[in-house]
């Protein structure tokens, strides 16, 4: 826009001063070759008019009369040639001018000159009576005559004079347009540059303000580049620059998740490896230590032994314990059971399994609430799944809250799913850690195996669910778990998306 309007700007202002300067040649032409020429042979004209004049006014009392006479004579008989003159000046110098003002005024000029020679050719007449009463004494005739006739010249020298002056008027009427032109010349041209800086330095501007974000976005995929995958609003601008910052950003988020799952699936698979490691070197030597384990105290009970001895064994059967779980879990993330589906209430499991952890809880002081939802649809399930699921979260709520809290269970009926949430007032997850936590071997604790919610996602997606965690104000955290219902699942299956 900046280019079309100086480019327009500009060709206006060549444009208006082209024709300026045309115009002020022809004028200057007109002025040379006709005005001037004219003026003169005018001059001429009123020369010869004021010297018959002259002549005329003495010739009374003249001491030899025939010198005037012959004067006056003469400037009669160069008349025509004078006229002929104004007249040959009017038709070389203005007629062949392009301005029709100026060929109008010529062509008026023609005539009237035509006009003032007829007039001044009838005092032929009057002359020869005057020369006839001087040279025969008639004194006072001649003086009555003599003045008829100068006022008679008198009136033919004011009509060229008027014609002069006309000229004049015209001369200076051109020559005052042709400075106004050029006055206006000089304003458009520094209106145009004014116009130019100022579009120039507007652009300047504009450009540093849409470009200066450009900065930015560089410095961010320099970021990125060094692996600082934190998804963050770089540029705020709604325009194509910010577009492009935002559109970097979902870039950025898109491979975060890409690697995070190709990370996840790496875990996995290495956790498959040694999996079937755990179960064929460890899982049997644990389960017969575990039997010896029970034998052994057995025989301390029927013995009657209640020493230190009896307590270590008790210690050691709890770390065997531990082992044996932690292989099964294991065991159960690298090889998923497919999940045996059954049309459940989730109500009556979730019942139970509160019932089941109330005595841990309690010595945890932490307080249970239970919010359930009355008439809910069943929903296909794997009990014993969904119990593990419900176990890992509630026990993740219970380790979240070491000096005590309150845990809320809800139970509720969302479009098309029942909603089950699990949320503790506990510390909380840091945002920044938020998105690992669903991540194999991703633990902020001590003796955690980070297993527990990796183990949840999979059954809940086995399921065609979701989960979802979300922080609680002020403090604690939220687990957020949807399934479909028997009827939505039909649907899906139907229209060919379940894969439960
Ligand atoms: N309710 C919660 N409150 C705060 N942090 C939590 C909560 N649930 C999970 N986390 C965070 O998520 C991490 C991963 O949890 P996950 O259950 O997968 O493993 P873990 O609890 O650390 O280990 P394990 O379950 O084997 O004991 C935890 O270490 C903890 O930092
Ligand atoms: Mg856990």
């Amino acid at each position: 826009m900046s280019f079309v309007t100086v480019t327009l700007a500009f060709a206006l202002t060549v444009g208006y001063g082209v024709m300026a300067q045309r115009r002020a040649a022809q004028d200057a032409e007109l002025l040379r070759s006709g005005y001037v020429p004219l003026m003169l042979s005018l001059g001429a004209a009123l020369e010869n008019q004021n010297l018959v004049s002259t002549q005329l006014n003495h010739i009374t009392e003249a001491r030899n009369p025939s010198d005037a006479r012959r004067w006056i004579e003469t400037a009669r008989r160069v008349r025509p040639k004078v006229f002929a003159d104004v007249r040959q000046a009017v038709a070389r110098g203005v007629m062949p001018s392009t301005d029709a003002d100026a060929r109008m005024l010529g062509q008026r000029i023609v005539v009237d000159v035509s006009g003032i020679e007829e007039f001044l050719s009838q005092d032929g007449d009057w002359l020869a009576k005057l020369f006839d009463a001087l040279a025969n004494g008639r004194v006072e005739q001649a003086e009555k005559l003599r003045d008829d006739i100068v006022a008679h010249e008198s009136e033919g020298a004011r009509r060229i004079r008027e014609i002069k002056s006309r000229v004049e008027a015209e001369m200076d009427q051109r020559t005052a347009s042709a400075r106004a032109r050029e006055r206006r010349s000089l304003q458009s041209l520094i209106a145009l540059a004014a116009l130019t800086l100022g579009v120039a330095v507007g652009m300047t501007l504009y450009a540093r303000r849409v470009l200066g974000p450009l900065a930015q976005v560089t410095e961010r995929a320099k970021a990125v580049a060094g692996g600082d995958m934190t998804p963050r609003a770089v540029v705020e601008a709604k325009d194509e620059i910010g577009e492009l910052a935002a559109t970097f950003e979902s870039m950025v988020e898109a491979i975060g998740r890409a690697n995070r799952d190709r990370v996840r699936a790496e875990r996995l698979a290495a956790v498959g490896r040694m999996a079937a490691h755990v179960t064929h070197e460890i899982r049997n030597p644990l389960s017969s230590i575990g039997l010896n384990l029970e034998l052994l105290e057995e025989e301390m009970q029927s013995a009657g032994v209640e020493t230190e001895a009896r307590q270590l064994l008790g210690a050691i059967r709890r770390e065997v314990d531990h082992l044996s779980s932690l292989s099964e879990e294991y065991l159960s993330l690298a090889r998923p059971k497919t999940p045996r589906l059954e049309l459940e209430g989730l109500a009556e499991i979730v019942r139970e399994a509160c019932t089941f952890v109330a005595p841990e809880m309690e010595r945890a002081s932490v307080r249970m609430r239970l919010e359930v939802d009355d008439g809910l649809p069943d929903v296909l399930l794997d009990e014993a799944q969904i119990r593990q699921a419900l176990s890992n979260l509630v026990r993740n709520a219970r380790e979240a809250m070491p000096k005590g809290g309150v845990l809320t269970i809800g139970l509720h009926q969302v479009e098309g799913a029942v909603e089950l949430t699990i949320s503790d007032t506990g510390q909380g997850i840091a945002e920044d850690i938020r998105q690992n936590i669903f991540d194999p071997f991703f633990t902020t604790k001590n003796r955690g195996t980070g297993l527990g919610l990796a183990i949840t996602r999979q059954i809940v997606e086995a399921h065609a669910g979701t989960i979802s965690c979300e922080a609680v104000e002020p403090s604690g955290t939220r687990f957020r778990i949807r399934l479909r219902t028997a009827r939505e699942q039909a649907a899906a299956q139907a229209a060919g998306q379940g894969t439960a």
